[in-house]
C-alpha cells in the first residue's frame, strides 16, 4: 500500500531572491508568493488525498527583518485574506492558523477572525497558515499550560496542548528556495515526516512539481521505527 499525503507542510522560502534576480525589490517577491500561495491551495483543495495544507508564512524569528518588509507583509497578509476568503469558501476551503496573534494589529487580528468564521464550513482542505509561529514557542507555550494544569507528563498530555496537534502529524515537509533547515517549523509534528527539499523559488512553484513531490513521497518506505 502507497503512502497517503494527508498532510502537507511548506517552508515557502525564497520570494526575495526570485526578486533580487530579477532587479526588483523583495517585496515584489512576497507577491508574487502570495499568488501562488492561491494556486498551491486551489489545487490541494481539489486533491483527492490532501486534507491539511499547513504553510510557513511568518516566524517568530522573522520580527528582525527591516520594519518596512514586516509592515509590508502584513499588509499583504490582510489584503490576501479580505480578497480571497470568497475563493476560500468556493473551494469548500476551512482557513485556521498556529503561532502567537497576539502580537499583530487589532484590524488583522480582526481580517483573520473574520475568514476563519467564514470559512469554517469548508470541508475539502483545510489551509492553516502558520503566522508569527515559532516551535520552540508552540512547545514553550504547552510545556506552560501544562504546569498550570498541573498532572502528568507525558508525550499524550504535552501534545494535546500544542496549537498544531489538531490538524494531525505532517506526512509531507516541504522546502522550497534551496536551504535544507527546518527554521523551527513543525518541530513536533514532524517527527516522522518525509521531508523535501527544491532547490525551486517559491514564487516559481508549481502545482506540477508539488505532484511530483507526491509521487516520490509514495514511493518511500515509511517504517516509523518498525522493520
Ligand atoms: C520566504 O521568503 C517568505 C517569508 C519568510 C515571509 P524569504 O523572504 O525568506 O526569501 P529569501 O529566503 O530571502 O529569498
Ligand atoms: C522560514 O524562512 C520562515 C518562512 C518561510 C516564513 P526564513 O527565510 O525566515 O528562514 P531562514 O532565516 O533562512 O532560516
Ligand atoms: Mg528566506
Amino acid at each position: 500500500m502507497s503512502n497517503i499525503a494527508r498532510h502537507i507542510a511548506i517552508i515557502m522560502d525564497g520570494n526575495g531572491r526570485w526578486a533580487g534576480e530579477r532587479g526588483l525589490k523583495r517585496i515584489k517577491g512576497h507577491e508574487r508568493g502570495a499568488e501562488v500561495v492561491r494556486t498551491i491551495t486551489t489545487y490541494a483543495s481539489r486533491h483527492p488525498e490532501i486534507e491539511v495544507l499547513t504553510l510557513y508564512a511568518f516566524s517568530t524569528e522573522n520580527w528582525k527583518r527591516p520594519k518596512m518588509e514586516v509592515d509590508f507583509l502584513m499588509r499583504l497578509l490582510k489584503n490576501y485574506l479580505q480578497k480571497e476568503t470568497a475563493t476560500y469558501i468556493k473551494n469548500e476551503t476551512r482557513f485556521e492558523t498556529i503561532g502567537d496573534l497576539s502580537r499583530f494589529s487589532p484590524a488583522l487580528r480582526e481580517q483573520i477572525e473574520k475568514t476563519r468564521e467564514a470559512t469554517r464550513h469548508g470541508e475539502k482542505l483545510t489551509q492553516v497558515l502558520a503566522l508569527n509561529y515559532g516551535s520552540q514557542d508552540e512547545i514553550a507555550r504547552a510545556a506552560r499550560q501544562l504546569c498550570e494544569k498541573g498532572g502528568a507528563v507525558t508525550v499524550d498530555t504535552l501534545e494535546a496542548q500544542l496549537e498544531s496537534a489538531r490538524f494531525g502529524p505532517v506526512d509531507i515537509l516541504l522546502r522550497t528556495g534551496g536551504e535544507q533547515r527546518l527554521s523551527n517549523f513543525l518541530l513536533w509534528q514532524s517527527a516522522y515526516a518525509e521531508l523535501f527539499f527544491t532547490q525551486t523559488l517559491w514564487p516559481d512553484f508549481t502545482p506540477e512539481e508539488l505532484e511530483s513531490i507526491i509521487d516520490r513521497f509514495k514511493r518511500r518506505h515509511r517504517r516509523f521505527g518498525g522493520i
